[in-house]
């Protein structure tokens, strides 16, 4: 298998909102490397869900392309959005099996499939219980267990921890670091949270916005990840933050006295 799953170029996405256009982004390259986590990181309404949204097939853009390389089983990419989305009225095995039951996704059907991603994600006791038993962090996994197990070539994940506690949410993303690596999966995801994009990312991309350009993308080492590295390149990326968006920096004006 090539190890380009996914290559952007030159995309450029415009809105026509009451007689003004807006440029969400424009002539914006990127190319995914096969088992990396690439994560776009970037301030609210600089077009990363836009973006996540085209390569999903969802919308489409004004200029440029797409590519994607099939999967396994001609499945290319699977998106999973900030909320589980699970159906209420079906058990956790069922809403997994749901992703196979789709005629395009009928190749990846194999026996013991659906059990096996339960398992590989930590699931199999709640097989029989319903969305609403499952606490938010088990909702994710169940809605991330729904894409995988059709084995798409890209997973598109946007803000997926974004709804959770911070204390679940850690834990979900070093679980996600462990799957990624376990099951080989190539992940674009995208966050507004720096520390998010340091911890999970193999690369990070800086959006900046008005129109949303790649600005700076900073790679990282799985090996190398030293904490004193990971903290220094965190606060360079906040720095780069700052700059691509002024108004969203954390203030360094006195905190009024209480
Ligand atoms: N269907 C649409 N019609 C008109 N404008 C849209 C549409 N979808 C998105 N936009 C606009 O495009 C811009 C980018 O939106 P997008 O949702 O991609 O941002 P984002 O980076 O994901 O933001 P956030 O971090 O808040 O989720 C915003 O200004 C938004 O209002
Ligand atoms: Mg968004």
């Amino acid at each position: 298998m090539a190890a380009l799953p996914l290559r952007v170029t030159g995309a450029t996405r415009r809105f026509r909102d009451r007689g003004h256009q807006l440029t969400v982004f424009e002539s914006l390259d990127l190319e995914v490397q096969d088992r990396e986590i690439f994560v776009l990181l970037g301030p609210s309404g600089c077009g990363k869900s836009t973006l996540l949204r085209v390569i999903a097939g969802l919308d489409v853009l004004d200029e440029g392309t797409v590519t994607l390389e099939a999967g396994d089983h001609g499945r290319d990419v699977g998106i999973v959005f900030q909320q589980p989305l699970l159906l209420p009225w079906l058990t956790v095995t069922e809403n997994v099996s749901l992703g196979l039951d789709y005629r395009a996704n009928q190749g990846a059907r194999q026996d013991g499939a659906v059990e096996a991603i339960l398992a590989e994600f930590g699931l199999s006791e709640l097989a029989h219980a319903y969305p609403d038993e499952l606490s938010g962090g088990q909702a994710q996994r169940v809605s991330l267990a729904r894409t995988v197990v059709t084995r798409p070539r890209v997973i598109l994940l946007d803000e997926p921890f974004g709804a959770l506690d911070p204390l679940t949410r850690r834990t979900l993303q070093q679980w996600l670091l462990g799957i990624q690596q376990s099951m080989g999966l190539t992940v674009v995801m995208v966050t507004h949270d720096v520390d998010e994009a340091v911890l999970l990312g193999d690369r990070v991309a800086l959006m900046s916005p008005s129109p949303g350009r790649i600005s700076r993308t900073w790679q990282f080492s799985r090996e190398a990840r030293d904490p004193a590295h990971l903290a220094a390149t965190r606060d360079e990326v906040l720095r780069a933050y700052g700059e691509v968006a002024p108004s969203l920096a954390p203030s360094t004006a006195a905190m009024p006295a209480i």
